[in-house]
Parts: structure tokens; sequence; C-alpha cells
């Protein structure tokens, strides 16, 4: 019997990593190869017709898998039914914004959003918010649907992830399949701390085999603001990137992974405040992200955690104080 298709809706689908993300989710790429797709693309009133313009494109593909495509300003309409919500439209920061009128117009847009997917989608509901500042505006959408599993609301931090493997591995000159157990705690930001300490290379600790300066100064540096920096080369933010990374995040979420990087709900486990969404060390088990329990924490990486945990709690109590959750 053919499977039933698992409708995925896409918010902000007629910006760049929309543009990127939809052709590869039609392809079987976000699901597997043999799970069909229903794609809904939910845009603001004025880009709806360039996301009519993608779908269109979306259609001569003639993809196997696509069983249909609806383009909305309705987030109640594309929400409805969906298994798969990946948040990508956000308010970027602009000239002269401070970080209340950011985090003020993103709750604008992921409060209701939250509420939509609480109120339409499907039992199974899995949501990425890629949107930024993503880990934030995942807990604001979380705190909007109270009748969805707390679990079901991640934010992206997979692209960092991958940033650090590709970083390791040209320094070491190994292929990236060599790097395991890479991990990024904490938020989505320059904050960040891409942890070598626990990474392994060739099954030695990767922190061993790289000096010390350039760990600190270099590596984690670099990954940290990977994102300034392509905007400053691109004149735009990360596209192709992030839409990889999307990807890698719900297929490793519904197929099963090994160690990986996801922002997720704390529970607490290394210090991390309940609640916080926050990056860790996770697998994907049976359909759910389970943190990687008992690795130790030396010093140097305490104090890393620590301090993006704290810009975390930060934002939660800016989000809190403006009322937005
Ligand atoms: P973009 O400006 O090209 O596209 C954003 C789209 O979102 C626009 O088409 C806009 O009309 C739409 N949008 C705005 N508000 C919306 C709403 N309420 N509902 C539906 N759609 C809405 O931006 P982009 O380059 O595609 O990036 C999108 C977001 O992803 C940005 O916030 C960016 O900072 C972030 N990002 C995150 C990561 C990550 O690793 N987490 C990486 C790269 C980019
Ligand atoms: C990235 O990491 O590439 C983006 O989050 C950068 C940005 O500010 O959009």
């Amino acid at each position: 019997m053919a499977q039933t298709p698992v409708k995925v809706t896409v918010t902000g689908a007629a910006g760049q990593i929309g543009y990127a993300l939809l052709f590869r989710i039609a392809s079987g790429q976000l699901l597997g190869a043999d799970v069909p797709v229903k794609l809904s693309l939910l845009e603001i009133p004025q880009a709806v017709k360039a996301a009519e313009g993608t779908a269109m494109e979306l259609d001569d593909c003639a993809f196997p898998l696509l069983s249909g495509i609806e383009v909305t300003d309705d987030a109640n309409k594309a929400f409805d039914g969906a298994s798969v919500a990946l948040l990508v439209g956000a308010r970027p920061r602009t000239a002269g914004m401070e970080r209340g009128d950011l985090l003020q117009a993103n709750g604008g847009i992921f409060g209701p959003q939250g509420k939509a997917i609480n109120d339409n989608a499907a039992d199974d509901i899995r949501v990425l918010v890629v949107g930024n500042p993503a880990n934030t505006n995942a807990l604001i959408a979380q705190q909007h649907a109270p009748d969805v599993p707390a679990e079901r609301f991640t934010a992206m931090t997979r692209l960092d992830h991958n940033r650090a493997l590709s970083q390791l591995a040209a320094k070491l000159q190994v292929p990236v399949t060599e790097v395991k157990k890479m991990t990024i705690w904490g938020n989505h930001s320059a904050t960040q701390y891409p942890d070598l300490y626990h990474a392994e290379v060739g099954g030695k600790i990767a922190a061993e085999q790289v000096d010390e300066a350039w760990l600190r100064d270099t590596f984690i540096p670099t990954v940290a603001k990977r994102g300034a920096a392509i905007i400053e080369a691109r004149g735009a933010s990360s596209a192709a990137s992030a839409a990889n990374a999307a990807i890698d995040h719900v297929y490793d979420w519904v197929n099963g992974s090994e160690w990986t990087s996801a922002a997720i709900p704390s529970d607490g486990s290394y210090g991390v405040p309940e609640g916080l969404i926050s990056s860790f060390p996770v697998v994907s088990r049976d359909g759910r992200w389970e943190i990687i329990q008992g690795l130790e924490i030396d010093a140097f990486s305490r104090e890393r955690i620590d301090a993006s945990v704290r810009e975390l709690e930060e934002e939660r109590a800016a989000v809190r104080q403006l009322g937005l959750i």
C-alpha cells in the first residue's frame, strides 16, 4: 500500500534558505527516499507571490515523492496536519534595532506560529527553528503550544556542528568522516562552545591532537563567528549550508543518528537550567533526541558552556519581561 504523504511546513519559504531547502525536501532528502511528502509554504502576504513562483518550479521538477504543494499566509492552514515544521522565516536585526526590539518582533512571529502548531498540527509534529535568535524563538513557540510535548521544539545548531567538523578535519588533514563525537554547547550565537575535549579523530581525543592556542584562539572563534564571516563574504547570511544542516537535523531526528549536536529543551543535564533550549551532545533513538550523559566537563569547557547558557538565560528573562512567554 502506498504510504500516506507526510506534511512538511516551511515558513519563510520565499527566502534564501527556503529556496535552498524546498527542492531537497521534495526530492526525499528530509525524511527518506521512500517517504512521499506534501509541502506547505507559509509566507507573509507580500511574499506569497514569490513563494508561488517557487511552487511552480517545484511542480516543474516532477519529483516522484512530492504529492502536493500549498502556499498560504494563514498559519492555521499551513500547520494543519503538519508532522514537520521548519520555522525559517524570522525578523532580522536591522540598523538601530536593540535586542529587546528584535525579541519583540520575533515574539510576534513565533508566538502565533506556536499557537497555530498547537491548534492544528498532527500529533507527531516535530519543530525545528532556524530563524534567529533560533533558541529563544523556539522557546517562544514552545511556550505557546502547551498541548504539544515540549521536546518536540528544537533549534538548529547542526550548522555550527558541521562547521566544527569541517574546520577540525581541515586542520588535521583527515576526511570529515574521521571526526566523531563533536559537540556544540549552548546558544546558536557567538557564545556557543564547540568542544574538542570529547571529539575524537582516529579514536583519540581531538584536543590532544591540536595545540591549545589553535583550539582557543582559532578553532573556537572561527566556528562561533562563521555566520558573521559568511555574511561579510557573501553579502547575505548562509543559506545552502543552513538548509543542509536543517535537512541533517530532521533526517537524523526521524531516522536515528550517531553522536551529533542539537538545541533541545534542557532536563537540567550538565547544569543547564531546565527548560532552556540549549545545544547538547545528543543521539537520536526511536524518533527522540537524547542527551548523551556522563561526560566529564573540565574547567575550560565549564566556563564556556556557562557563558553561553547565561546568554540563553538572559534571553529567556528578556522575553519573559516583554510578556512574550
Ligand atoms: P530571508 O530574509 O532570505 O528570508 C526570510 C523569509 O521569511 C522572507 O521571505 C520573509 O518574507 C519570511 N517571513 C518573515 N516573517 C514571516 C512570517 N511571520 N511568516 C512566514 N514567513 C515570514 O532570510 P534567510 O536567509 O532565508 O534566513 C532566515 C532566518 O534563518 C534568519 O533569521 C537567519 O538569521 C536564520 N539563519 C539561521 C541559521 C542557523 O544556523 N540557525 C543559519 C542561517 C540563517
Ligand atoms: C549563521 O550562523 O550562518 C547565521 O545564523 C548567521 C545569521 O546571523 O543569520
